[in-house]
Parts: structure tokens; C-alpha cells; sequence
């Protein structure tokens, strides 16, 4: 599979099987997240891949107390949305609580940890929103997300979990001035698992030399 077939049908997965993902193949993943870029190269980020049963369960208990506050809100959102927009909500709605209804068996979570002390942020002086620091970390991530699609692996980026950061820096002994940027479940789909995705098309997103200028 090229690179390009993997990105187009990456897609999140969040109904896994428990069989384990084999330890080579975890290797694999790992060490495509440590290809990625980061500001000076600093690499200001760790990963914790959680095995452990109780330790799934527990965060799988923050996980899912987070979903349903996350889901209540959604919906109330999109009460007066379309009947397309409704419809969508209800089949992701569906998967969102399969993952984390299922948390616990996930075959192996990977939490990716950042330390701000380590990283040049350019935009921190901005009177708005920080964001040029995760650009140092979600490269990785990402890098890890397209090793999965290509090892035929189910894989879903989610940050539920930061909403509980204390609990989770404590359950994973994540030490001061570390902290938490993502979570990632990984592990043999249920059915087809990655698959075509519904996007923007590059027309909406792209411009030629100034904003909304359409390309040629
Ligand atoms: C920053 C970020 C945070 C996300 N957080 C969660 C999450 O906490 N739980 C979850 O189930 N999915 C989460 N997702 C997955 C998105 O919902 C998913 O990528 C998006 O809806 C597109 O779905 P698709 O790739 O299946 O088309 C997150 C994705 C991103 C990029």
C-alpha cells in the first residue's frame, strides 16, 4: 500500500478486537512515530503503551464518563441539525460508545505524553490559542496512525482522556512536567475497519497566494 492509499482510507476505527497486537509489531509502530518531525528536533514527547488490564480499566472508566458528558452535549448541538447531519451523528454515536463500553479490552492504548519545558513555541505570545507546541507531538501521532492502517490495524486519535489528566498522570506514573496530548487505542478491527473517508474537498481548504483566491 502506498502512502497515499494509506492517508485516503485512514480513517477512525473504534471497534477492535481484543487479540493482542504481537510485540514486533508494536516495535514497528514505535519507531515510526520517532520518524517524525519536531520543532529542533527535540522530540519533546513519550509514549505509554498501556497492556495492563487494570490499568485499561481504569482509564476506560475516565474514558467513558467523559464520552457520555461529550455525547450529551453533542447531541443537544445537533437537535435541529439535518436529517443527514443527524443520521451521521447516529452511526459515529454508535461507535463512539462501542469504544467505550469496550475500553477495557483494548489490546493496547498508546498515550502520548509532552513536555512543554522542551519545546520552542513560536505562537505563545499570541493573543489566542497555543497551538504550535502539538506540532511537536501529533506528527508522531499521526506517523503512528498511518503505521497502523498499514500493519491492518483499527486505530482512533482521541482526547477525551485529557479532560482527566491528574487521574491519568497518576494511574501511568507520568512525572512532573509531562503531560498528556492523546490517547490511542490500537487493534484488529471487528469488520473492514479503515475505509473511505468523507472530507472536504481540497477546493474549500486550499487557496492560491491569498486567502480565498480559488487555485488554477
Ligand atoms: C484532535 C482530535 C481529537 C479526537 N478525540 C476523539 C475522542 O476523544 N474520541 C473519539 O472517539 N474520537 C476522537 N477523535 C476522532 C475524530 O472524531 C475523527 O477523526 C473524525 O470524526 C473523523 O472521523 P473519520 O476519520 O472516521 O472520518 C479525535 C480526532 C482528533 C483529530
Amino acid at each position: 500500500m502506498d502512502v497515499y492509499e494509506a492517508m485516503q482510507t485512514l480513517r477512525a476505527v473504534r471497534r477492535l478486537r481484543p487479540d493482542p497486537v504481537p510485540e514486533a509489531v508494536v516495535r514497528r509502530l514505535l519507531a515510526a512515530a520517532t520518524w517524525a518531525p519536531s520543532g529542533g528536533n527535540a522530540q519533546p514527547w513519550r509514549v505509554v503503551v498501556v497492556r495492563e488490564r487494570a490499568l485499561l480499566e481504569a482509564l476506560g472508566a475516565l474514558y467513558a464518563d467523559r464520552w457520555r458528558g461529550y455525547a450529551a452535549r453533542h447531541a443537544a448541538a445537533v437537535a435541529d441539525a439535518s436529517e443527514a447531519v443527524q443520521a451521521a451523528w447516529r452511526r459515529t454515536r454508535g461507535a463512539c460508545d462501542h469504544l467505550a463500553a469496550q475500553f477495557a479490552s483494548t489490546p493496547a492504548l498508546f498515550v502520548f505524553c509532552f513536555a512543554p519545558a522542551l519545546m520552542a513555541i513560536t505562537d505563545a505570545a499570541q493573543d489566542r490559542p497555543s497551538v504550535v507546541g502539538g506540532a511537536s507531538v501529533y506528527p508522531a501521532v499521526q506517523n503512528l496512525l498511518l503505521a497502523c492502517r498499514v500493519e491492518g490495524l483499527g486505530c482512533v486519535l482521541t482526547t477525551l482522556l485529557c479532560e482527566e489528566e491528574p487521574r491519568v498522570r497518576d494511574l501511568l506514573a507520568i512525572p512532573d512536567g509531562w503531560y498528556t496530548a492523546a490517547a490511542v487505542p490500537v487493534g484488529y478491527p471487528v469488520g473492514r475497519g479503515h475505509g473511505p473517508l468523507d472530507r472536504r474537498p481540497v477546493e474549500k481548504m486550499a487557496f492560491a497566494d491569498r486567502w480565498g483566491a480559488p487555485l488554477r
